[in-house]
């Protein structure tokens, strides 16, 4: 391994491959991947850089101390960026345990281990190390209607397994920070679209089931509001935190795009119209279906960038009509990726969220 190397955890999932792949592309030094491989992570998204000799893949648990340990000791990273998580609202409710589990229990192993070894590394190491950590909007709960925008200064409030799972990690990672100065950055994104994510997310499977003739499940009366990014612009924004960001600080990460759910697969299935007038079922839309709603189901996320505007001259590069258009391209293209995720433990996910 190349000096500078940095640990990535969740790389195999959705927004940490893209941002594997973008850290390859743009920088020179190299990265470690430290993943699971849980039903959400697919070393195949990472195929085009298997034989970069910058990056090594390692299957393995961030709640496995010992390995973590060694890892550090090893590979002596200056940085981690901590994407492992389970990540599926739908899901917590379901089975909150892995996500206690993962996220809480996980995180903190991961801040031990990190402690120990950034403990033992000399000043001038010790001062550029980083630790960041990578979370969601959802910590900060539910806004009406004419709420203004989430800032970093707003108080936390999450509603749903995972968004509490998150919040404690977040806590805790403050928690290093004050207690013990270790140099950590937290950021909250808002909802990621983009290539690679697992079909069990909104935007993925609007369009997988809009290709096939399936009906498209939109729950309660789809008027709850999301704010979009695609995930290359989180990624990039990520990179700019590790840059630039000030240690101890959070930053708000948002697309500048609230769409209300229905809006957001009406636009899919109109793409869809243009991109596959062919498909079984055309125009997709007559496949939407109202479905009961999600129990305690969050009804508006709106972010403000404005901290990674100012501070760090950070902005989202792609509008949603540019963003979606890429996505619903490449999930057009990219049908053997789909055969590939949409086998075994997802039928049987499918089955029990949707019995359909
Ligand atoms: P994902 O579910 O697609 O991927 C998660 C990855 O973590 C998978 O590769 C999985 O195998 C791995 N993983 C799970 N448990 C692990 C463990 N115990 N040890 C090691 N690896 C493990 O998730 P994503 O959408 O890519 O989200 C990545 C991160 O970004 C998460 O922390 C999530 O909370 C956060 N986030 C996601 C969004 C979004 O819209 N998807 C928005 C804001 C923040
Ligand atoms: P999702 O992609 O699960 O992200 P999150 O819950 O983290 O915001 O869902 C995005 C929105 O879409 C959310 O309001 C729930 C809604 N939704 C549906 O209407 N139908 C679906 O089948 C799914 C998965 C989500």
């Amino acid at each position: 391994m190349q000096p500078e190397t940095i640990l990535v955890t969740g790389g195999a999932g959705f927004i940490g491959s893209n941002f594997v792949l973008q850290w390859l592309a743009s920088e020179s030094s190299s990265i470690i991947n430290l993943d699971k491989l849980t039903y959400a992570g697919n070393p195949a998204n990472l195929s085009a850089v298997s034989h970069d000799r910058r990056y090594r893949f390692l299957q393995g648990d961030i709640c496995d101390r010992e390995l973590v340990a060694e890892l550090l000791i090893t590979h002596r990273p200056r940085a981690i960026i901590h994407f492992a998580a389970e990540s599926h609202v739908d899901r917590s409710i379901h089975g909150p345990d892995d996500f206690i589990r993962t996220n809480v229990n996980g995180t903190f192993s991961l801040l031990e281990e990190s402690r120990a070894y950034w403990s033992g590394l000399a000043k001038k190491e010790r001062d550029s190390f980083r630790f960041l950590h990578v979370s969601t909007d959802e910590v900060y709960g539910s806004l009406g209607p004419d709420d203004p925008a989430f800032t970093e200064r707003t108080q936390y409030a999450p509603n749903s397994p995972y968004s509490a799972s998150k919040a404690a990690s977040d806590h805790l990672v403050r928690a290093y920070f004050h207690t013990y100065g270790l140099r950590v950055l937290t950021t909250n994104c808002s909802n990621n679209y983009g290539p690679y994510q697992f079909p069990e997310k909104l935007v993925p499977l609007v369009i997988l089931h809009a290709m096939s003739g399936k009906a498209i499940p939109v729950y309660g009366d789809g008027q709850n509001v999301r704010d979009w990014i695609y995930v290359a612009d989180h990624c990039e924004a990520i990179r700019t935190v590790l840059a630039r960001g000030r240690t101890g600080e959070t930053y708000n990460i948002g697309g500048g795009n609230e769409m209300k759910n229905i809006e957001v697969v009406e636009t899919i299935c109109s793409t869809l119209d243009e991109l596959r007038p062919n498909d079984p079922v055309v125009p997709h839309k007559v496949l939407i279906k109202f479905v009961p709603d999600r129990p305690g189901h969050d009804r508006r996320y709106a972010m403000s960038s404005a901290k990674m505007e100012s501070d760090l001259g950070w902005k989202p590069r792609e509008t949603f009509a540019s963003g979606i258009r890429k996505t619903v391209q490449w999930y057009v293209d990219n049908q053997p990726w789909i055969e590939n995720v949409t086998s075994g433990s997802y039928r049987q996910w499918m089955a029990t969220q949707y019995s359909m």
